[in-house]
């Protein structure tokens, strides 16, 4: 036995849909890669969302939170289906699983690349010659602030019968601030170019987003490229010509949205990873993290083998890099998941009609390029 082998403690929340079956995939890859690149893993799998709420009555039960507790980082698949749809908003297995669990270990910089791979370009709605340059976006969403956490939040019955709903958007300079170093550490290992996107037209707690930001990235590192653009303006510019962004730094909801947009044009969300980090460090000194695919549950195809695990996968690969600073096992797993796509090898929602594989066919594919 190797006493000098690092172990790696996470939790797995597979959730409900086809979560299990890309997580059992992920699973193995991260078994696989620690084998060549001098790793262990030590993993619990735990109910999250839909699952929680048949086995324990609770989208995120204790007994997950607390084993989340006692580990360095997360791998979540994802929650929610058709089967608690009719649930009040607040019981739904998407929103009662993820805000907890951000707001509980303060998950607060949402990092969502949004990549597309050259060989999938025909996947992307945006016209063939924008898609065939590639897209290549980091959005650095501000996750634990802004109209989502706000208070108050209610909604009552006013004097005369009309119902009044209230959200608030609050902001601090602390958070912006560090959401803003995210994004130039996430920066200076790319283009060095930050684009921050408000409303500051309009918004107060735009104005000092922005007022933040310019100041702290002055100060921080003036040799990064610093732009502002209004929410409105990014969402059309993003469709326009994507490649004029390299990072997008933005607040809670905005973030949100725009975050979708780059996932739809990159053609495919089975191929999307995204990484939630917390404040602080976790016992490796790398930031405590959640990390989850961008798509959905997939209800359609859930449990029949047919499920894209790359998002899932490329999951892990981020987990290694952000939470247990494995940066060359990260890479091996971006590696292989590039090769296998490169290979052809295509599960149906990317297949465009063509010869499609299985989950399974798809997870042995990138487990045989490991290296
Ligand atoms: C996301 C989701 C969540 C959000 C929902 C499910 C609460 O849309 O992660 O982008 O709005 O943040
Ligand atoms: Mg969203």
């Amino acid at each position: 036995m190797n006493f000098l082998m690092k172990t790696i403690r996470f939790t797995n929340l597979p959730g409900d849909g086809i979560g299990p079956e890309v997580m059992s995939v992920a699973l193995e890859v991260l078994q696989k890669t620690g084998s060549i690149h001098g790793f262990a893993c030590e993993t619990t799998t735990h109910d999250v969302g839909g699952a929680g709420i048949d086995n324990h009555g609770n989208a995120l039960p204790d007994a997950t939170l607390d084993a989340c507790r006692a580990v360095d980082g997360i791998l979540f698949g994802s929650v929610g289906g058709p089967k608690w749809e009719n649930l009040p908003p607040k019981e739904q297995p998407e929103r009662a699983a993820l805000l907890p669990l951000r707001k509980a270990f303060k998950l607060f910089a949402n990092l969502r690349p949004g990549n597309l791979f050259p060989e999938l370009a025909d996947l992307s709605p945006l016209r063939s010659d924008v898609a065939s340059a590639g897209i290549d976006v980091l959005c650095v969403r501000e996750l634990t602030g802004g109209i989502y956490f706000g208070q108050p939040k209610s909604t009552k019955t006013l004097e005369d019968g009309q119902k009044e709903a209230i959200d608030t958007m609050v902001y601090r300079t602390g958070e912006i601030e560090r959401i803003t170093e995210v994004a130039v550490k996430a920066a200076a290992l790319r283009n060095k170019r930050i684009c921050s996107v408000d409303k500051a037209n309009v918004l107060e707690t735009s104005v000092l987003w922005r007022q933040t930001v310019t100041k702290l990235i002055h100060k921080l590192d003036p040799s990064i490229e610093l732009t502002h653009m209004y929410v409105d303006n990014a969402a059309m510019q993003l469709v326009r010509d994507p490649n004029q962004f390299d990072v997008l730094l933005t607040e809670n909801m905005f973030g949100d949205i725009l975050s979708d947009e780059l996932a739809v044009i990159c053609g495919s969300l089975g191929m999307l990873a995204s990484a939630s980090l917390g404040t602080g460090t976790n016992s490796n000194g790398f930031p405590y993290g959640l990390y989850e695919p961008a798509g959905g549950t997939a209800p359609d195809i859930a449990g029949k083998g047919l499920a894209n695990p790359c998002a899932q996968v490329l999951s892990a690969a981020l987990m290694l890099r952000y939470s247990f600073g494995l940066e060359e096992a990260a890479l091996a797993i971006e590696n292989a998941v590039k090769e296998t796509i490169r290979s052809g090898l295509r599960t149906g929602d990317i297949a465009q009609g063509a010869e499609s594989v299985g989950t399974k066919e798809m997870g042995d594919a990138i487990l045989s390029r490991l290296h």
